[in-house]
Parts: C-alpha cells; structure tokens; sequence
C-alpha cells in the first residue's frame, strides 16, 4: 500500500479557527484501508434505504425486464452477460440500442456461439475495445460446447474465457442471486465516499479492500437489486463532480458528508482521490481512402467506385476489424513524407504502383483528425486517393512477400452500413464531407485528373 494517502475514519472534530491545508485533511496513516469495515447497523441501514431508493427509481432498462420461455434461466444470464459487457465499454443510454439490436439477432447464447467474429465485432462497432466482443463470442462457444448450461457461481464463471471478477459478480448476483459483490468505477466512488477513503483507487491493495467492503454492504436476499442499486446510485445520484447528497437516500451514512458540513476545506467531491492518468503514447499514421473508379473487376456490369478496406491484424490493436489503407508514422511529417510513405505501402503491400498500373485520378490532403484509444492518441492525416485503372490493366493487389494481408472493395452503400470503429467512421465521415463540400462548390470537379494539396 502506498505510504502517506490514506485516511483514518473515525472523524474527529475540527476546529474552524485553524483550518489545516486541505492536502492535510484528515490525518492519513498507512495501512488504515484494511481496517475499515462497515458495523453491521450501518450494513443494514444502508441495504434497506438504498433498496428503497431503488425500487422506486430504477431505470427501465431492457436486460433488467427480460424474460424467457422454460430457458429463462440461461437467457437472464445470457441477457446479463451481454450487457454488463456493454456497461463496460459506455454509458447506459448508448448500450440500450446496442444491447437490443445484439439480442434481436442473436436471442440466445446458442445463437450467439454460431455468429462469426466478423459479425460481432460489426454489431459492436463503435463501442470500442474490441477485445472485449471476441471473448464474449469466444465464452459462448466454450459454454455451448461444454453443455449449453450456464454456470452460475463465480467461480465457474471465472473459468469462461473474457469474464472476470466484475462481470462474475454481475451474473452471478443479477442473474443467479449470488450474494456476491461487484466493483466498478460508481461503486468505489460511493464507498470511498461513505467512508473517507483517499487511498489510490486504482492501487491493487486498495481495490481488494474496496472488494472487500461491497462483499459486506450486499444484501443477501436482493444481492443483484442491491449490486445494481449501488452501481446505479454512483451513476445518477454519487456523481463524480456533482452529487446530489441533499437527494441521496444513504447520506445519513455518509462519512465525508458529515466531515465537509464541518470542515470547509473537505469537499465530498475529494473522493475518491483522482489518479494522474498514465501519459499516452503519441502516434501518427497517414490514411490514404483509396477510392477506385470504374474497374470492371471490381465492379461488375453496374459499375460505381469502390473503396479499399484492409483487415487489421488477428493481434494487438483492434485486432481483425477493417480499416482504410494506413502507413503509421515515425513522428509527425509533411505532405511529401507522408505521400511517399504510403506509395510504398500501396507498392510493397498491394503491389500497385501508382504509376504503372494505375491512373490517379486526384490525390487530396482531406485534413487531420485524433483518434483517442485508451493509451494511445492518434494523430491521423487523411487523405482521399482516387484511382483509375490504366489501360486494360486491372488493379490487381497481390501482396508477394510471405506475410499476406486480407482486403476488399467496398461500395459507398455498404461502407455507409457497415459496422465500422469508430476511427475509421470519423475518417469516412471527414472523407464524405469534403466530396460534398467540392460537388457544392466546384461542378464535375471530381471526375478530373486533379493532384490538390
Ligand atoms: N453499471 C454497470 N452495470 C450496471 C447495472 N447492472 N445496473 C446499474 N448500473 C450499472
């Protein structure tokens, strides 16, 4: 445990004479986090209000009134499942239309376990952190395979690929009434406020203690009501920056209430204390939208142009989800670099030459736009590339060397309805409005040999 940030709890009086600077406020010991503990008259006053608050103010929410036919039991935890996935990656309002959209088309785990990686990570495009969606595919082959029956301790549910201690407890407690605990960011920010705790939320020794606590505070008759009540509390009521304490229905129990209506100097909002987030790595890629014309391979007898979308690698960074032709950089560099450093991905990947086998029809610099991943910020400048092939020649991408890399033609139609990242959406987005931008602007510009910067 790190030395010097936590605090006591027990709350000692004050005086409003000498006010101690903040950073002081309250006295801090190591190792105090393992002794706090809730009595067991606040564990039972604090299960019965909060109950009470949430049965009168709980979210309508799809997966919390879903019900099945005899499989009732294997869809809740299914249903469960899904969305607490979902309520990792974003907000509830956002995971609602996902998470109908997800069990309209897969009803069942059974369902799900035929569904293709391809199809999954599609259905979840624009929730981020994809890794996410291929273990829950993953777990659902591995709990058909072994059965078909969903397990319901944590400790079975630990064994499924891609669930761990959170999502364990969620199921467990929601779907299977496990007097279980869960964890997450609203529930530590609760705790750490009911009671004063500053020690580094994402300390490992502090985040077992905070385990620990919600083990005691759950109710063991509604352990999933009492789960989401408390998840939910942290979400509206406990908020981060503006907590509505006058409203809260567990503020008698709260310790750095009753501490900051006698210090000025402790705001409830210190809690839990905020961690300097590690920097982010820097990177840069250059984007080429390649857009080819007119080509009767690629197109058929219909014929309208086609963009080129690249697979990413079945490892690392959004792994396996499609993406427009990228070269990342060194560091930041100028148009000419930039252009060089994707002729010679175009060369050395595709195995087009931009002057032998095709006619540029234009080559854009479309502008510059900064994906955030959660430990990368990328910077990526975007351009829109716009291909004829030459002569009879067609374009014909052929990587030679050993390692190969998987693409396709995409139609603007298809681009538009695919599920794609949302990296790739903000670049097809910018791409879309700069052709609108020029069809307003500069007629029958478009069909021209034009190589603008
Ligand atoms: N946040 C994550 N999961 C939740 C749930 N089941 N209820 C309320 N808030 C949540």
């Amino acid at each position: 445990m790190e030395a010097g940030v936590e605090k006591k709890t027990a709350i000692s009086p004050k005086s409003k004479k000498r006010p101690r600077r903040k950073r002081e406020v309250p006295p801090t010991e190591v190792g105090d986090i393992e002794d706090i503990s809730f009595s067991k008259d606040e564990t039972l006053q604090i299960r019965a209000s909060l109950l009470e608050w949430y049965d009168k103010n709980q979210r309508d929410l799809p997966w919390r009134t879903m019900s099945g036919g005899l499989d009732e039991r294997d869809k809740r935890g299914y249903a469960v499942w899904v969305s607490e996935v979902m309520l990792q990656q974003t907000r509830v309002s956002t995971v609602i239309d996902y998470f109908k959209r997800w069990m309209n088309k897969w009803p069942t785990l059974h369902h799900l376990a035929q569904a293709s990686l391809e199809e999954v990570n599609e259905m979840w495009a624009g929730l981020g952190y994809y890794r996410r969606v291929r273990f829950l595919l993953q777990g659902a082959k591995e709990v058909v395979e072994g059965g078909g029956r969903f397990p319901e301790t944590v400790s079975d549910l630990r064994k499924i690929k891609g669930i761990g201690e959170y999502t364990a407890g969620a199921i467990a407690s929601i779907a299977f009434r496990k007097a279980v605990p869960v964890v997450d960011g609203n529930v530590v920010r609760v705790i750490s406020r009911l009671k004063t705790i500053s020690a580094n939320p994402k300390d490992a020794a502090t985040v077992k203690s905070f385990w620990k606590l919600a083990g005691q505070l759950v109710d063991p008759c509604r352990p999933g009501d009492f789960n989401q009540a408390l998840m939910e509390l942290g979400a509206t009521l406990c908020s981060l920056s503006n907590p509505g304490c006058a409203a809260c229905p567990i503020s008698a129990q709260c310790h750095v209430l009753s501490l900051s209506g006698e210090n000025e100097l402790v705001h409830v909002t210190d809690y839990p204390t905020k961690v300097v987030k590690a920097k982010q790595r820097h990177e840069f890629s250059a984007v080429s939208v390649v857009e080819i014309l007119n080509c009767q391979e690629t197109m058929g007898p219909q014929s309208s142009s086609k963009y080129i979308l690249v697979k990413r690698p079945n490892k690392g960074l959004l792994a396996g989800l499609w993406e427009f032709p990228s070269v990342l950089l060194e560091k930041e560099a100028d148009l000419t670099s930039r252009r060089k450093a994707v002729d010679n991905y175009l060369q050395s990947s595709f195995n087009l030459d931009l002057k032998e086998s095709a006619r540029i029809v234009s080559r854009e610099n479309i502008g510059e736009c900064v994906h955030v991943f959660s430990h990368i910020r990328l910077k990526m400048y975007v351009e829109l590339l716009v291909l004829h092939a030459k002569g009879n020649r067609s374009i014909d991408y052929k990587r030679q060397d050993k390692e190969s890399i998987t693409w396709k033609y995409v139609d603007n139609e298809n681009l538009g309805n695919m599920g794609l990242t949302s990296g790739v959406r903000k670049v097809y987005t910018m791409v879309q409005k700069h052709k609108q931008t020029e069809q307003s602007t500069i007629p029958g510009r478009r069909r021209k040999t034009a190589v603008r910067r």
